[in-house]
């Protein structure tokens, strides 16, 4: 179901109406016209790395099995949901297995989706098991060691999507010197607010010093001196924002080769944002999983490094945890203010206007179609809402 008055909800001066965030129906139509339509992120490489191997996530709301096929080696994405009476067909959030067994009544599945047993089928007369095997998804493809599907046989191809944002996967990719890898897994968090606060926050560099104040205060005191992060985000000329296109943005903290965030081990020298809900922080990455309007679970993986000691991808880990990890003084901070608070803002004003034309005087747009703002803009928020309205809206996907 596309939304048919979209665009009335942001209007050319970037003023957006607080129901993005509430409303059930638009949240209906984002799973429909985004998520069952354009890429997902559904695993890393290094997940997979054997035949056999898998990782179960989400894709949109829809709870899939991604597989490395036993026979043939390549990735599968399968819905988690067996054929007979619906039930999910794997517990595990990761593992090694040629077949899937339904715990309800017993049906198997192989790990590339084929019907294989029937328990006691004799009391089934002219079932064809071709015909039942787990639903996959049509199309899907990886790039930079990130496997992504999609629910739509036709559309964009994964290169096209990821357009400009694909040469900052790389750089990601080639962190370690062997790469990356996810085998730390990840920690969890939910709250009760919509995904696209997530997303949004991933680049949100104006409320840097003002939610995580504590946190700079403790580093300050680590370090001896207040550190440069704030000012340098407000006034940096050679930070910057970029609508990349589709969907996606970066925020560069200087040449995003060799640029470096907080001289933490491991960090990134950018953020990113994947259109529609994978980002990368720091030394994380960040998948966002929409559940409803108001209610949204985060994975965080921690990067390591392949090919790099184990006292350095120990000290990644260290540094994550202080930040993102459950007792850690950043993640606490966002999910308080960043999304509980906000979400109870929304509750008490539905109907209320929201501003996101920070820096929108001073965005320039390159020949290539990028668009370039400072750090504090929020160059980020309308590179997303670009393409939500040209996606719930059903318009043309711009390639
Ligand atoms: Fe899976 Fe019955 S629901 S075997
Ligand atoms: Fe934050």
């Amino acid at each position: 179901m596309a939304l048919t008055e979209a665009e009335k909800l942001i209007t050319p001066d970037w003023m957006v109406h607080g129901s993005i965030y509430t409303d059930p129906d638009v949240f209906a139509a984002e799973q429909d016209e985004i998520f069952r339509h354009t890429w997902l992120f559904v695993a890393h490489e290094s997940q997979l790395q054997n035949r056999g191997d898998y990782v179960t996530t989400y894709a949109g709301t829809q709870p899939v099995i991604v597989t490395r096929g036993s026979d043939d080696g390549a990735y599968h994405v399968l819905l988690n949901r067996c054929r007979h009476r619906g039930a999910a067909v794997c517990q595990s959030e990761e593992g090694n297995a040629a077949f899937f067994r339904c715990a309800y009544h017993g049906w198997t599945y192989t790990n590339t989706g084929e019907l294989r047993g029937i328990t006691y089928d004799q009391g089934y007369e002219g079932l064809d098991r071709s015909k039942l095997g787990l639903t996959r998804m049509p199309r899907v493809d990886s790039f930079a060691g990130f496997v992504f599907a999609s629910f739509d046989e036709d559309g964009p191809t994964l290169m096209e999507h990821l357009g400009h944002a694909a040469p900052y996967l790389e750089l990601v990719a080639a962190q370690g010197p062997d790469g990356i890898r996810l085998s730390a897994g990840s920690h969890q968090i939910a709250y009760d607010g919509n995904w696209k606060l997530q997303v949004e926050n991933t680049i949100d560099n104006y409320h840097f010093g003002f939610v995580h104040r504590s946190f700079l205060e403790v580093l300050a005191d680590r370090i001896g001196s207040p550190p440069p992060i704030i000012k340098n985000i407000l006034t940096n000329e050679e930070w910057r924002t970029l609508d990349l296109g589709n969907g996606h943005s970066v925020h560069e903290f200087g040449d995003p080769k060799t640029g470096n965030n907080q001289g933490q081990l491991g960090d990134l020298p950018f953020n990113l944002i994947i259109f529609p809900n994978l980002c990368f922080v720091g030394a994380q990455l960040r998948h966002v999983l929409p559940k409803a309007a108001d209610r949204t679970e985060v994975r965080l993986y921690p990067m390591l490094h392949e090919g790099e000691s184990e006292a350095f991808n120990a000290s990644i880990l260290r540094t994550h945890e202080g930040f993102y990890g459950p007792a850690g003084m950043g993640g606490s901070d966002d999910v308080e203010v960043a999304f509980d608070r906000v979400s109870d803002g929304m509750r008490a004003s539905e109907q209320d206007w929201l501003v996101m034309s920070r820096g929108l005087h001073r965005e320039q747009a390159e020949p290539d179609g990028r668009i370039v703002g400072r750090a504090d803009d929020e160059v980020p928020q309308r590179a997303f809402y670009r393409q939500w309205i040209r996606s719930v809206s059903r318009e043309e996907i711009v390639r």
